[in-house]
Parts: structure tokens; C-alpha cells; sequence
């Protein structure tokens, strides 16, 4: 007993010496040096961590910031779903690992990390993301490397038949794909590229404004309307919401959001963000420290499996500079951590080439 206690408060003291940098509350207190200190040399839930911090913003980034590069809000019951996800092609087994990068590599555009800036914009970012790659996907020779406005997603999203705004102060998942699917002058998806930048017909401010009916590049050839893309139906996949959080997902509700990805292309997802997710570094993100930010949207690309721990290949809207993996970030899979497995959504660019067989339909229920 007595060797037992005593090498039992080495193993505390040791513990507060590595994982508290320091006890004295102070007004320059660097707390994300310390969640990194914590998240990289302490061990959490019992077992070593699944992935390593670093600092990715100024020390001394404040709640505030964080909080604007957030942005989803999530989705009240009394809003109309999106219809249950269409039928697709079964794809006979799914593959243990898959990237969407490695499998379209003429969509150079799923590569594309953006930056939202001090925007709310996550929502529209991810839903900027997944129509330009779902249209190169969709595309002869994949070829078709469009680069959706967030800026016109975020300025004329509005207009659309939803009675509800989403802006820099957050938004609707499902609203990007709301405005490219339905008709009338405002709906659809011009194209614009990064803030500062002058590539397409509206380049991002990160800032709301009006919605205007006309580039705002001038040196862009094409004319608005011209311009514009629209989708064919949009649809959600995964646990409806709102959901059990850390719990199994069946595999049904896995597979079908697996199988979509790999037939179609990404899809866009929101968890609730937490303060240990901005200083991601490398492997398989799992809440371990830090006070919530609120509702956060991403692009998820693939998924894989590290070290018997599955995952899901996400993309994030911080710019590329935003962890080790070039501002791309492995995230915890199968137990709808933070809600990541619910009310996914998407749209497709054009109409299906063919009847997809009647096997398809039980794989696909991913709303039942
Ligand atoms: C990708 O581009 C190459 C070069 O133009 C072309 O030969 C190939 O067919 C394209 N891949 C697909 C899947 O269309
Ligand atoms: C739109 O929202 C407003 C404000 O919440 C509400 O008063 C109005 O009835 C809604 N309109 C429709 C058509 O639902």
C-alpha cells in the first residue's frame, strides 16, 4: 500500500509539474501556450492523445477572434429540411482509406484551402468549397475548375425562398446549397477568389454588403448572369439533428455518407468548435481542452484510419497556413464527436446520368 501511494502522488506531482505551466492568473496569461503544453505532453481520458497542438495564430488571440472565424449556426427544427438524400450508385466495397484530392486529381480546386478572415463565414467557405468541386467532379476530363463566390453566397443568400440571413455573424450550412439549387435571378453561384485577389466575377471582402447583381471585378469578361451556376438538388446525409453526440453512428450512416463522397464528391459538416481545435497541428482531433467557440463549418474530403483510430479528412477555411497539414485536419470518426456525422449537406451540379440500381436505395437511407 505504501509503495502504491507513494509512487501514486510522484505520478501527480510530476503531472502538475508538465501540464501546468503556471497556477498565477495574470493579465498576459498565454492560455493557448498552455492548452499546447497540455495537449502535447499530458495524457488525456487515460490514454495518449490522438494529435499534437501548435500555435497557429498570434499569442494572445482573444475569444472575440476566435469566435469570428466560427460561424454556423445550427439549424432550427421550424426550418424545412433539404429532401432526404437522393438514391446513388452503391459502390460495391468502400475502401479503407480515400482523398478526394487523389481520386479527381485533374480538380486541382479541391485542393484550395481559403482564408474567411475576422467572417462568419465558415458556412458559406464550405459551401463555396464543395459546389466548385462537385462541379470539376461532375465535369468532362474534370477539367472544370471553377471557383465558386463566397462572396456571392454570402451577400445574395438572402434573397433566396428561406426567410432567414446568413452573414458574417454565422450561417446555414444548408443555405449555399438552398440559393445554387433553386430559380430566379438571384439564385445560383457566381464565380470569385480569395480576399484581395481580382480572379472571377466577385472576389471575397469578408465583409456583408448589399446583394448586387453584378461583378464587382471589372476586369472580369463574363457577365453576372453569365456567370452564374446552379445546382440540381440539394439534400442532407447523416444523423438528423438535432442528435446524440458521443455515441456510435451506425454504419449505415457511415457508409452512406462514405459512399456519397466517393460518387460525388465533398459534402459540408459542422461540429461545435471548441478553443483546442485553432492550434491543431497533426493527427486525429479530439476535444481535449479549452472552452466552446460556437458552431463551426468545414469541407470533408475523405477519411482513413491511424493507428486504430478512424477519422475523417476535413478541410478547413483558416488559409494554409492553419496546421500541419496544410490547412487540412484529421478528425475523430464514428461517434459523432461534437456532432460531426449530423446533417451533412450537399447538392448536385447536374442531374444524374442513370437510373441507379435498386440496391442503392438501401444503402442510402441517410436521414431515416
Ligand atoms: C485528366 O486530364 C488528363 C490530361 O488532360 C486526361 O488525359 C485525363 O483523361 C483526365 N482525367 C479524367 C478522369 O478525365
Ligand atoms: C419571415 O420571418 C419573419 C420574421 O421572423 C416573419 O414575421 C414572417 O412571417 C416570415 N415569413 C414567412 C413567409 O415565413
Amino acid at each position: 500500500m505504501n509503495d502504491f501511494s507513494s509512487h501514486l502522488s510522484v505520478t501527480v506531482a510530476l503531472y502538475v509539474l508538465n501540464c501546468v505551466a503556471t497556477s498565477t492568473v495574470s493579465l498576459h496569461r498565454d492560455m493557448d501556450g498552455e492548452r499546447i503544453d497540455f495537449i502535447n505532453r499530458c495524457h488525456h481520458d487515460g490514454k495518449r492523445g490522438t494529435w499534437t497542438a501548435r500555435r497557429n495564430f498570434r499569442i494572445g488571440q482573444t475569444d472575440e477572434e476566435k469566435r469570428a472565424l466560427t460561424g454556423v449556426l445550427f439549424r432550427p427544427t421550424t426550418l424545412p429540411n433539404l429532401p432526404p438524400s437522393h438514391p446513388t450508385r452503391a459502390v460495391a466495397s468502400l475502401p479503407a482509406t480515400f482523398d478526394a484530392r487523389l481520386k479527381w486529381p485533374n480538380c486541382t480546386i479541391i485542393s484550395d484551402v481559403r482564408n474567411q478572415l475576422q467572417c462568419g463565414s465558415c458556412w458559406a467557405h464550405t459551401g463555396a468549397s464543395v459546389i466548385s468541386d462537385r462541379l470539376c467532379i461532375a465535369s468532362p476530363g474534370q477539367k472544370t475548375n471553377f471557383k465558386a463566390s463566397v462572396q456571392d453566397i454570402l451577400t445574395c443568400n438572402n434573397k433566396v425562398p428561406w426567410n432567414i440571413t446568413s452573414s458574417c455573424f454565422g450561417g446555414y450550412l444548408d443555405t449555399p446549397f438552398a440559393m445554387w439549387t433553386t430559380t430566379g435571378q438571384y439564385s445560383g453561384v457566381v464565380s470569385g477568389g480569395e480576399y484581395g485577389s481580382s480572379i472571377g466575377c466577385k472576389p471575397y471582402t469578408a465583409m456583408d454588403a448589399a446583394c448586387s447583381l453584378s461583378c464587382s471585378n471589372s476586369d472580369y469578361g463574363n457577365s453576372y448572369a453569365n456567370d452564374k451556376t446552379h445546382g440540381f438538388r440539394a439534400y442532407n446525409l447523416g444523423l438528423p439533428y438535432p442528435s446524440t453526440k458521443e455515441t456510435p453512428t451506425s454504419a449505415a450512416i457511415i457508409d452512406a455518407i462514405r459512399n456519397d463522397i466517393m460518387t460525388n464528391g465533398p459534402l459540408a459538416v459542422a461540429f461545435d468548435v471548441y478553443a483546442d481545435f485553432y492550434l491543431y497541428g497533426l493527427g486525429i482531433y479530439k476535444h481535449t481542452t479549452g472552452s466552446s467557440m460556437g458552431g463551426h463549418g468545414l469541407t470533408v474530403i475523405g477519411w482513413g484510419t491511424d493507428g486504430g483510430v478512424d477519422y475523417w479528412l476535413m478541410k478547413n477555411s483558416w488559409g494554409p497556413n492553419w496546421g500541419s497539414l496544410g490547412g487540412f485536419v484529421k478528425f475523430l470518426r464514428g461517434i459523432n464527436h461534437l456532432g460531426i456525422e449530423t446533417a451533412l449537406a450537399a447538392a448536385l451540379p447536374l442531374a444524374p446520368a442513370a437510373t441507379p440500381p435498386t440496391t442503392a436505395k438501401t444503402s442510402m437511407t441517410g436521414r431515416n
